[in-house]
């Protein structure tokens, strides 16, 4: 099925067909600077920059920069142009937990809510480069609090609200915030959130001096005197204007954590040109959202997909974006579908574990309802398998829509590699070709490039506008992660596969991250929750495949000596790791056993351990290396 080639289907429409989108790539590989300054035209600009890209992935001259001499505001571009000719346009939708129960917010209201909150901040003290943490449910406040920031200069930092207050505090302490902005509690799938409650642990560990609590649930919840603020007791007495400072394009627009092979997540730091130029470009080629359009990401505002597909690319583009603080499951499997046809979706962009887990309870509960709004549908965050693309395609679009599977990361701020719906022909499980500008690579372990139809590690050889920029206090820590394997390369951390076509076929992460769901989880992050248990000597995390979510986390855990290992020990492992990451990383499986494969160095042979995990018998290779070969039959003997 993977062969099978899906032309765009013929009445699609689009604004670019195959011409257009190839004049696209023809002149940015002619003209690369006239090319990017172009799509900056997109955004209005205070001062519109005479210079495109400057920068050098050289370790001597290391250094990223887009836009530099530009200045702009991205709240401006999200609220104040659009209010001249769609002032009364729905901005955002805003669908709650119970279906129906939720509202809408024009352009004019949006921006109205972002002054406000952005007259709160400045009245509490936070000036332009201050950090503020964003730690709230899928609510319109959650965006006018990312665009207040914006607007004020300050730079924000969105935890999704499933991280633990741990996470949150080690956070906070990052990046030395001064303020966090909250709800009392989140609703998700029926079940309450303690959102302030967490936030209260959390600042337990690391205080701040402002805490600003929307109310979404109306529950009474505990405030600190002189810390807290709520919200709706304030609101009615703050301005519903607020000049905007004017930024320059090289000044950070947020921090967004996320995690890798090693240590603790990174803040992977956006800046405010680029990143705005990268995220309302390709929404526009990608979604192409007009004014007929509702435009549904369901991803939440934790994650880059949210930050830059849910709020920033469709409100700097015009469109009109859901926001859903729900789950595809709640009240019943036909949630999206429901949803789509009340409110008239014309565009979704999901997740491919979403899909694989409706499309296990049965088509009626698709096609029981009408989706004929639909003219287009997206993927994010993880390999598609073809038998779910096919369901997407044939069962949610009718064979109507076509399927647009977008590969990208959150240190590249948008799409990268992705079919032009209009213009792109589909292959299931592949996300084709790279857009207009983008230069992928496939290189071998040694960092040779590879040519033609070939597997290798998927590398981006020049820069774009929405690449990050750097991690937040540790500029050497980007270099050494990003751009240190191969040399003048930027490596994504994916394997990838590209056939005779041209077409790249993203495998997975190569290195030491866990994809479950779509979330990145960092082994070493699991790993080091695990041993702070009293009872545990050591554990090694890998991923395994998983049904649903893409891949689960597996864990192998020695215990200290006279220590036993039972479901009573994992029950409260798995409580370790709900603590101190969130519940997202707890582990599927964990099997304690007496040692683990080391090498005679004492490095721990993870190729083993996967293929355990994996269910492998045989196959492991060279073992002839390890201090104690028997512990593979150990290994076997104890599989869960
Ligand atoms: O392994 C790739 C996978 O998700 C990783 C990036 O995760 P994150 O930074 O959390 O961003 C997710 C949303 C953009 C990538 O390194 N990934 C993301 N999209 C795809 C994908 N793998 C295959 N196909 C995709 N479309």
């Amino acid at each position: 099925m993977s062969d099978t080639v899906h032309p765009v289907p013929q009445d699609f429409g689009a604004r670019t067909g195959p011409a257009e989108l190839a004049i696209l790539h023809e002149q940015a590989a002619r003209d690369p600077e006239a090319f990017w300054l172009d799509q900056a035209r997109r955004l209005d600009w205070t001062r519109f920059p005479a210079q495109a890209g400057d920068y050098s992935y050289d370790q001597a001259d290391f250094h990223i920069r887009w836009y530099a001499d530009g200045q702009l505001n991205l709240s401006v571009n999200c609220l104040d142009r659009q209010l001249a000719e769609r002032g009364d346009r729905t901005a955002i939708i805003f669908e709650a937990d119970e279906p129906g129960q939720g509202r809408t917010l024009t352009y004019r209201e949006l921006y109205e809510e972002t002054c406000r909150f952005a007259n709160l901040l400045k009245q509490r003290g936070v000036a332009r480069g201050d950090r503020v943490m964003i730690y709230m449910p899928m609510i319109p406040e959650a965006a006018a609090a990312m665009l207040a920031c914006a607007r004020i200069g300050a730079i924000h930092s969105v935890v999704f609200g499933g991280f633990s207050p741990d996470s949150l505090a080690g956070r906070i302490e990052d990046c030395d915030a001064t303020c966090v902005i909250t709800a009392d509690e989140g609703v998700r799938g029926g079940k309450v959130i303690p959102l302030k409650a967490n936030v209260d642990k959390a600042l337990e560990k690391r205080d701040v001096a402002t805490v600003i609590v929307v109310s979404r649930t109306g529950a009474d919840v505990a405030m600190k005197d002189g810390r807290d603020v709520s919200y709706s007791a304030v609101r009615g007495s703050l301005a519903t204007d607020c000049a905007p400072e004017v930024m320059d394009a090289e000044d950070p627009l947020f921090i967004l954590y996320t995690s890798g092979s090693t240590g603790k997540p990174k803040g992977v730091v956006h800046t405010t040109g680029g990143y705005a130029t990268w995220a309302a470009t390709t929404f526009d080629w990608i979604f192409g959202a007009g004014e007929d359009d509702i435009y549904w990401c369901t991803a939440d505002v934790g994650w880059i997909t949210g930050h830059t597909y849910v709020v920033y690319g469709p409100l700097a583009m015009g469109a009109t974006t859901v926001m859903f603080d729900g789950v595809p499951n709640y009240p019943d499997f036909g949630r999206f579908w429901e949803t789509i046809d009340r409110l008239g979706v014309t565009i979704f962009y999901t997740a491919p574990t979403a899909i694989r887990a409706l499309m296990r309870e049965g088509d009626d509960w698709v096609t029981r309802h009408s989706r004929k709004s639909l003219r287009l549908l997206g993927t994010v965050g993880e390999p598609i398998n073809p038998e779910a693309w096919d369901w997407y395609w044939r069962v949610v679009g009718d064979r109507r829509c076509p399927v647009t599977d977008t590969w990208w990361q959150t240190e590249t701020g948008g799409i990268l590699i992705a079919p032009f719906p209009g213009a792109t022909d589909m292959k299931p499980g592949s996300a084709t070709r790279p857009l207009p500008g983008i230069q992928p690579l496939l290189v071998d372990a040694e960092g040779k490039e590879l040519d033609g139809a070939t597997s290798g590690n998927l590398c981006i050889a020049a820069s774009w506008p929405g690449q990050m920029r750097t991690v937040w206090g540790d500029h050497d820590r980007f270099f050494q992660t990003y751009f240190s394997t191969y040399k003048r390369l930027y490596f994504t951390g994916d394997g990838c596969r590209r056939d005779e076509d041209g077409y790249y076929w993203i495998t997975g992460r190569v290195d030491d991250v866990i994809n479950v769901s779509g979330h990145r989880i960092g082994t070493a992050e699991v790993e080091s929750a695990l041993v702070a248990h009293p009872k545990v000597a050591e554990a090694a995390v890998v991923g395994m495949p998983h049904e649903i979510k893409g891949q689960a986390i597996y864990a192998y855990v020695t215990l200290n000596a006279g220590e036993e290992g039972d479901d009573a020990l994992r029950r409260e492992l798995n409580q370790e790791v709900r603590k101190d990451i969130g519940a997202l990383a707890a582990p599927e499986k964990i099997q304690f056993t007496p040692a683990l494969p080391k090498t005679r160095s004492g490095k721990i042979m993870r190729r083993i351990l996967r293929k355990i995990a994996e269910g492998e018998t045989s196959g492991f290779g060279d073992t002839s290396t390890l201090a104690d070969p028997s512990v593979v039959d150990a290994l076997l003997a104890g599989r869960q």
